[in-house]
C-alpha cells in the first residue's frame, strides 16, 4: 500500500488521519508519508523511498533508528514482560541513573509521555505553594494538558490556533502569558501578581516555535524572579533533556530549576514521561504527599530498558561535540546557501538543534516566528522530501541531527538545500 492510500484508509478510522496533529502535513500540504522501517539515519517510506531523517521522532531518536543495543535491551526486557503493575527493579536502577545524571533531581517520579510530566510539575507547583497562577511563555509547548494549550507552539501554531477548544476559561484565566525572552514583563508580573504566582515554567532552549535560545541572562533572571515570590521554576526539558549533553540544559547554562520535565531521550524511542526535583517539592506527590498522580504503565519495564541502555550508550560514548560539529556545518551551510542565492532564509541552530527559518532576521520569540514566510518554507519542505530529507513539516519546529548522522550526510542534506533554497523556488511563492 502506497502511503496516499494507507492515508485514504486512516481518515476513515482515525480524525484527520493521524493520532498527533503536526503528521498531519497541515503546515506544509500534500499527503503525508508512511514509514515502514528505519535503521541508523535512515528511514523508509511505504512508497520504497529511502529518507535521511532530520526529525528523530520529534527528537527522542538520538542514537539513531533501531540501534542494536536499545533493540537488544528493548527485547530482554519485553521477553521478561511487557508490565506487571507492580514496582520491578529496572525502575529503581533507571530513577538512581536520572538523579545522578541530573544532580538537581533529588527524586523523580516516571510517567508516560511528556505532557504527563508538565502536567504533574505545575499540579506539584501549585499544591506545593499553595497557590493558582503560572506564568508560561507566547509560543512554548508543554503537551496537551488543558491550561497549557494557551498561546501553545507546535501543533496549535501549525494548525494556525492560539489556543484550543474545549479549554475552559478558568483554566486558561490562571495562565499568565509574557513573550519568550522578555525579562522585563516576567518581572512585572511578579512584582503586581506574584504572591498568586506557584511557577514560572519555560523551556530552556525554546523549540516549539523554531528554535530560539534562551538570550543571555534570561534563565538566570527567571530564576531570581521565581526566588522573589516564592514560585517554583519549572525546566521543561522534555526536548533539551540529554539533547545538548550526557544531563539537562540547566546545567550547561548553570541555572538550577526547583523542577525539571523530561520525556523524548530518555525513553529511547519508547513512550516515556518523567519530573524530578527538589526533595521537599517532590515529597508532595502521594502517596508520601497530598499531590495525587498514577499512571498504569509508569515506569513500564520496557520503556524503562530502552531509556536507560540509551542514557548509558549517550555516556559512554559522548556523541555530543561530534553533533554539534555537524549540525554547525549544516547550519553554517545553508546560511552560505542563502547569502549565495540571495534567499531571505537563515538557519538558527544550538547544540543539534537547529531551524531553517524563512525570514531574514533572528527569531527570539513567537512574533518574530510568525514573520516567517511558511508558504516559502513548505516549497523548501517539499523540494527536501523530493530530494531524500525529511525535516520537520513545519516552520514552527525544529530539526535534529542525531549521533547516527555522518559528514556525507551533511553534504547530502546540503546539496539538497542547494537546489531546494533557490530563489525562484522558494522566496517567491
Ligand atoms: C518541550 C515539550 N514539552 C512537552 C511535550 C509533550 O510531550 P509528549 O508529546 O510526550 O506528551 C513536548 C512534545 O513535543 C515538548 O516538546
Amino acid at each position: 500500500m502506497t502511503s496516499r492510500e494507507l492515508f485514504e484508509r486512516a481518515t476513515r478510522v482515525i480524525p484527520g488521519g493521524v493520532n498527533s496533529p503536526v503528521r498531519a502535513f497541515n503546515g506544509v500540504g500534500g499527503d503525508p508519508v508512511y514509514m515502514v522501517s528505519g535503521k541508523g539515519a535512515r528511514m523508509k517510506t511505504a512508497d520504497g523511498a529511502t529518507l535521511l531523517d532530520f526529525c528523530g521522532s520529534w527528537g527522542p531518536l538520538i542514537l539513531g533508528h533501531a540501534r542494536a543495543e536499545v533493540v537488544e535491551a528493548i527485547c530482554t526486557a519485553a521477553a521478561e514482560g511487557t508490565s506487571f503493575g507492580t514496582n520491578t527493579p529496572r525502575e529503581v536502577e533507571f530513577a538512581e541513573l536520572l538523579c545522578e545524571m541530573i544532580p538537581s533531581m533529588k527524586m523523580v517520579r516516571l510517567m508516560s509521555s511528556g505532557t504527563e510530566a508538565t502536567m504533574t510539575a505545575l499540579r506539584l507547583a501549585r499544591g506545593y505553594t499553595g497557590r493558582r497562577k503560572i506564568i508560561k511563555f507566547d509560543g512554548c509547548y508543554h503537551g496537551h494538558a488543558d491550561y497549557l494549550l494557551v498561546a501553545a507552539g507546535s501543533g496549535l501554531l501549525t494548525g494556525g490556533l492560539s489556543a484550543s477548544a474545549g479549554v475552559s476559561p478558568a483554566a486558561a484565566a490562571e495562565m499568565l502569558v509574557p513573550a519568550y525572552n522578555d525579562l522585563d514583563a516576567v518581572n512585572e508580573l511578579v512584582r503586581t501578581q506574584g504572591g498568586d504566582i506557584a511557577a514560572i515554567i519555560v523551556e530552556p532552549v525554546a523549540a516549539n516555535m523554531g528554535l530560539v535560545p534562551p538570550a543571555p541572562g534570561f534563565l538566570k533572571g527567571l530564576r531570581e524572579a521565581a526566588d522573589r515570590c516564592g514560585a517554583l521554576l519549572i525546566f521543561d526539558e522534555v526536548i533539551t533533556g540529554f539533547r545538548m549533553g550526557p544531563g539537562s540544559y540547566g546545567m550547561l547554562a548553570g541555572v538550577t530549576p526547583d523542577l525539571t520535565c523530561l520525556g523524548k531521550i530518555v525513553g529511547g524511542g519508547l513512550p516515556i514521561g518523567a519530573v524530578g526535583g527538589r526533595a521537599d517539592v517532590m515529597s508532595k506527590l502521594a502517596p508520601l504527599g497530598p499531590v495525587y498522580q498514577a499512571g498504569t504503565l509508569s515506569g513500564n519495564p520496557v520503556a524503562v530498558a530502552s531509556g536507560m541502555a540509551t542514557l548509558k550508550l549517550l555516556r559512554q560514548e559522548n556523541p555530543y561535540p561530534e553533533m554539534e560539529r555537524r549540525c554547525k556545518m549544516l547550519a553554517e551551510g545553508v546560511n552560505a546557501l542563502a547569502k549565495g542565492q540571495g534567499v531571505p532564509m537563515h538557519c538558527a541552530r544550538l547544540g543539534s538543534l537547529f531551524t531553517p527559518y524563512f525570514c531574514a532576521n533572528t527569531v527570539s520569540n513567537l512574533a518574530d516566528a510568525k514573520h516567517c514566510n511558511t508558504k516559502a518554507h513548505a516549497a523548501f519542505f517539499h523540494a527536501m522530501l523530493d530530494r531524500g530529507i525529511y525535516l520537520p513539516p513545519s516552520q514552527f519546529e525544529v530539526g535534529f541531527v542525531s549521533a547516527a548522522h555522518a559528514d556525507t550526510d551533511i553534504d547530502q542534506f546540503l546539496q539538497a538545500a542547494a537546489a531546494s533554497c533557490k530563489l525562484d523556488a522558494v522566496a517567491c511563492v
